[in-house]
């Protein structure tokens, strides 16, 4: 396990997420009510933005077919995806996003 840290991204706040890039994968980090969560920015469908999809409780929904995944393990909770996304651990230390890559 190995933690990677990005001191210039902002954290997203309450109710926001932000893009980030983890050693090449594209990762998606939502905060919901203040509680982070991380997991593949790119839609296994075909690559829809999943950080610009709306969210609801722990469920994001992809913005281009509708999609759906759960923030927690990835999973898909609705298709048309089929494969689950990369699930990380993140966190913030201090004001600094850091991210747990297996
Ligand atoms: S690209 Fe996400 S549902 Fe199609």
């Amino acid at each position: 396990m190995e933690s990677v840290s990005f001191p210039r991204v902002k954290p997203p706040g309450p109710g926001e997420a932000v893009r980030i890039d983890v050693k090449g994968t594209p990762v998606a980090v939502f905060n919901i009510g203040g509680k982070l969560s991380a997991i593949g920015a790119r839609c296994t469908h075909v690559g829809g933005p999943l950080e610009k999809g709306p969210v609801s409780g722990h469920v994001v929904t992809c913005p281009w077919h509708g999609s759906q995944f759960d923030l927690d393990t990835g999973q898909v909770v609705r298709g048309p995806a089929t494969v689950p996304e990369p699930a990380f651990k993140v966190r913030l230390e201090g004001n600094v996003l850091v991210v747990d890559v297996p």
